[in-house]
């Protein structure tokens, strides 16, 4: 069966790249962790990666050329489609007409709320305990060259619950929302892909 060729980029624990792992067979039946790419050394999604037995291109985020060399790894591995999760750096209008190929990312808040250049990791969920909202969430969209404003596939929603930290929240938020669509958002990406292939054929 013809898949999708996947290429994941992580900055941290990488417990975003671990659904999708996870998710490979079942939610994700259309597409194949083809290659992980990891911005900084040292970093949780490397073992993780290692311990599927998937490639781990690590590539420092802050050196000149990261981009080019990611397309580069991306070329090499002949990757359908990139995943951002949990990556933390922005990538340039440039990097993804170059790539031309679909980029998704997954964003912890309910977009527009709490999105955009500075809303990152933890710093997400102590803006919206900070607002006072009730619900929040996570969403996953397309990159396009506007930080966290590609078009929205997948939203989920979490309550907010009293007493929570910056903590306790990105926890609910990444079991109840993050973890469940992500591998899903992938799959309605990787199956379009797959049959784009198989038109070609
Ligand atoms: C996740 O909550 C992800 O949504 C967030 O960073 C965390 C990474 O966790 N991403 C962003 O804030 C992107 N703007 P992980 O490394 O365990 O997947």
């Amino acid at each position: 069966m013809l898949t999708a060729r996947i290429a994941v980029l992580a900055s941290g624990g990488g417990t975003n790249l671990q659904a999708l792992l996870d998710a490979q067979g079942g939610v994700l039946q259309s597409g194949a962790i083809s290659l992980v790419v990891a911005d900084k050394p040292g970093i949780g999604a490397i073992g993780r990666a290692q311990a599927a037995g998937v490639g781990c291109a690590v590539i420092p985020r802050r050196e000149p050329g990261f981009e080019e060399t990611v397309l580069q790894a991306l070329a090499e591995h002949r990757i359908d489609m990139a995943v951002l999760a949990g990556f933390l750096g922005i990538l340039t209008a440039d990097f993804i007409r170059r790539f031309g190929k679909p980029v998704i990312n997954i964003h912890p808040s309910l977009i527009p709320a709490f999105c955009g250049k500075g809303f990152y990791g933890l710093k997400v969920h102590q803006a919206a305990l900070d607002y006072g909202v009730k619900v929040t969430g996570a969403t996953v969209h397309y990159v396009n060259e506007v930080p966290d404003g590609g078009e929205i596939l997948l939203q989920r929603a979490v309550d907010i619950l009293p007493g929570d930290t910056p903590e306790a929240l990105q926890r609910r938020v990444m079991e109840q929302a993050e973890w469940i669509l992500l591998p899903q958002a992938a799959e309605l990406v990787a199956a379009q892909i797959v049959r784009e292939k198989e038109n070609t054929l």
